[in-house]
């Protein structure tokens, strides 16, 4: 008898039931007889013990469904060490939850911060394995992660739908991307979308040089221009600022940066500008195709390395192929998008103004 342990946490995103179905799909082939313990809301369900025993059939039809079945909440790292409100220290509770159960293995489907504590957990002596979850595709160590294409997706067809609009007013627009530390989503959708200007937090921007891309759209007659602006897009006048400097100008703001950006172009060309903000649709519905693929793929190995005893690893895909790598390789990386990847410089030859 094998007895699995599973939680989603953090930001969900579009197929974190595709990804369970694909583990307990995996681990039934593989073992006659399996137990599945589903720890609600997250880390939470762990450190108080909630969670519900699921039956195969739990994870029958989920694989479209976005959302996750077993609910999720942020758990952040730093405050693992910080009891709870009711004083129950998170570490050692989630630790004796893990042993009451007996469990074999615990299975966490999370985003940077999710793995950090994975790891800890590992640290700690439990085995765990990881699944790399999140629509910002910033954990390092794979090239992907489940979420992500789903996500670039629908803000490809936000910005496709700005498109017509834009074009019909012959309007400026700004759609504003997830992404509050990289800009993966942000370049993809917007390289996919069209877009005329990508801002991304990576790349600090001088908002000289995006009227200059509008100024240039406007001489070659086009009557719009469309923005896609990260959450976390950043001027090279902030970004150049010591640390400190720079988290206190951040905290000044008093609006998101794609309408401080929509102001600085309206104040510049007195012309029509509008802001359009997807947000956390970005995270809904169901997962596209491929995220239905790299996640049952995913769910698979994750079995495998169950079946192999082969604990402590996160599951990743590099090169299109899935593999494992020890957990503490990725844990506190962010995957950044550089401004010398190919894809940057490529949507540069293409025209795309970065602001740079
Ligand atoms: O990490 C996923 C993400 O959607 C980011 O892209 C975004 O900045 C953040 O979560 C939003 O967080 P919340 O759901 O807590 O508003």
């Amino acid at each position: 008898m094998k007895r699995i342990g599973m939680l989603t946490s953090g930001g969900d995103c579009q197929a974190l039931n595709a990804t369970m179905r694909g583990v307990v799909k995996g681990l039934h082939s593989i073992f006659d007889e399996v137990e599945i313990y589903g720890f609600l809301d997250g880390y939470k369900g762990l450190m108080y013990g909630n969670y519900r025993k699921l039956k195969p059939s739990d994870f029958s039809g989920i694989l479209t469904m976005g959302g996750t079945i077993l609910g999720t909440s942020r758990q952040p790292f730093k405050m693992m060490g910080v009891p709870t409100e009711d004083g129950l220290d998170k570490v050692p509770a989630m630790k004796r939850t893990y042993k009451d159960l007996k469990l074999d293995c615990l299975v966490v489907l999370g985003g940077n911060g999710s793995q950090k504590t994975a790891n800890l957990l590992r640290e700690e002596g439990l085995n765990v394995i990881g699944l790399p979850k999140t629509i910002d595709n910033d954990i390092w160590g794979t090239d992907m992660t489940f979420g992500f294409q789903s996500a670039v997706d629908i803000a490809t067809e936000t910005l496709d739908c700005i498109h017509t609009t834009a074009a019909s007013h012959g309007r400026v627009f700004v759609v504003e991307i997830m992404g509050h530390k990289v800009g993966h989503i942000a370049l993809h959708a917007g390289i996919a979308g069209g877009a005329d200007v990508i801002l991304l937090p990576e790349i600090p921007y001088d908002i000289k040089n995006v009227f200059k891309a509008i100024e240039k759209r406007n001489k070659a007659g086009k009557k719009f221009t469309i923005l896609a602006v990260a959450e976390g897009a950043i001027s090279k006048e902030i970004a150049e600022l010591p640390k400190k400097e720079r988290k206190a100008k951040l905290l000044e703001r008093t609006q998101p940066v794609a309408y401080e950006i929509a102001d600085q172009i309206r104040a510049k060309f007195n012309n029509d500008v509008r802001v359009t903000v997807p947000g956390h649709t970005q995270r809904g519905g169901s997962p596209d195709a491929f995220d239905r693929v790299i996640s049952s793929r995913f769910g698979a190995k994750a079995a495998q390395l169950i079946a192999d005893k082969d604990f402590g690893k996160l599951v990743v895909l590099r090169n299109n192929v899935v593999d494992a790598i020890p957990m503490e390789e990725s844990a506190g990386k962010l995957k950044y998008v550089s401004p010398d990847d190919a894809i940057v410089k490529e949507a540069k030859t293409l025209g795309i103004c970065f602001g740079d």
